[in-house]
């Protein structure tokens, strides 16, 4: 299985990304994720790409098509992949295609700007495992500890109500355009394109996960 999930900031991408891979058995590609290592690691692309994520706009395209396609190129991705996060451009999107990159499925998942901002606001993360938390939704056993390591939990920097606003317009200027563009090419090349598919994000996570499962063909 080769999907992306597509879906505004907060949409909980990284979160039914672990219950898909699990499914699946395939690694998640969380660029997000790649980045903030780097960024904690200080290395090159750490330190370019700090300032940029603070802000809540985007990574340069080359360095972001640089870092998947040597990722994809390891072994763990030959029997598939989940990209979370990526692509976020056009640019970036048709540097898969050119790539030959083929792809079973899009899934978008869709949730009102309106409820994003409170997502964003309670989230905590585990950056060692990627495990995401909610201080309301989805509360770690012990508040402010991770469920498996007993491990702090922390908010992430780019989570400020000012930056998530920046964000959501980033998405819907440069990423919201791919719901399009992946729906009309599944139209136009049925067999080649990856097929579409979009499910509500509303509701709880479990019944999100059926969901996202269901479009998958299970
Ligand atoms: P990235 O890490 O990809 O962030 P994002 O797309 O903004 O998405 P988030 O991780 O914020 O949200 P999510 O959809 O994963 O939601 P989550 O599951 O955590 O990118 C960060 C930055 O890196 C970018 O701004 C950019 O600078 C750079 N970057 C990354 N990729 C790039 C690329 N390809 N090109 C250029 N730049 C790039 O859930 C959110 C919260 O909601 C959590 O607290 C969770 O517990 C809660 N929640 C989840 N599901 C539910 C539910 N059903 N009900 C209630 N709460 C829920
Ligand atoms: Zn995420």
């Amino acid at each position: 299985m080769r999907l992306i999930l597509l879906g505004a900031p907060g949409a909980g991408k990284g979160t039914q990304a672990a219950f898909i891979c699990r499914k699946y058995n395939i690694p998640q590609i969380s660029t997000g994720d790649m980045l903030r290592a780097a960024v904690k690691a200080g290395t090159p692309l750490g330190l370019e790409a700090k300032a940029v994520m603070a802000s809540g706009a985007l990574v340069s395209d080359d360095l972001i098509i640089n870092l998947v396609k040597e990722r994809i190129a390891l072994s763990d991705c030959a029997s598939g992949f989940l990209f979370d996060g990526f692509p976020r451009t056009i640019p970036q999107a048709d540097a898969m295609r050119a790539a030959g990159v083929k792809l079973d499925y899009v899934l978008e998942i869709d949730v009102p700007f309106a409820d994003i901002i409170e997502r964003m606001s309670g989230r905590r993360s585990h950056p060692a495992s990627g495990r995401i938390y909610h201080v309301k939704f989805n509360p770690p056993k012990v508040e402010g500890k991770d469920d498996e390591t007993g491990e702090d939990l922390i908010q992430r920097d780019d989570d400020l109500e000012e930056t998530v606003r920046k964000r959501l317009d980033v998405y819907s200027q440069q990423t919201r355009p791919l719901v399009d563009y992946y729906a009309a090419w599944a139209e136009a090349e049925p067999g080649v394109a990856p097929k579409y598919r979009a499910i509500s994000g509303v509701g709880g996570v479990d019944e999100i996960t059926q969901r996202a499962l269901a479009a998958l063909g299970d």
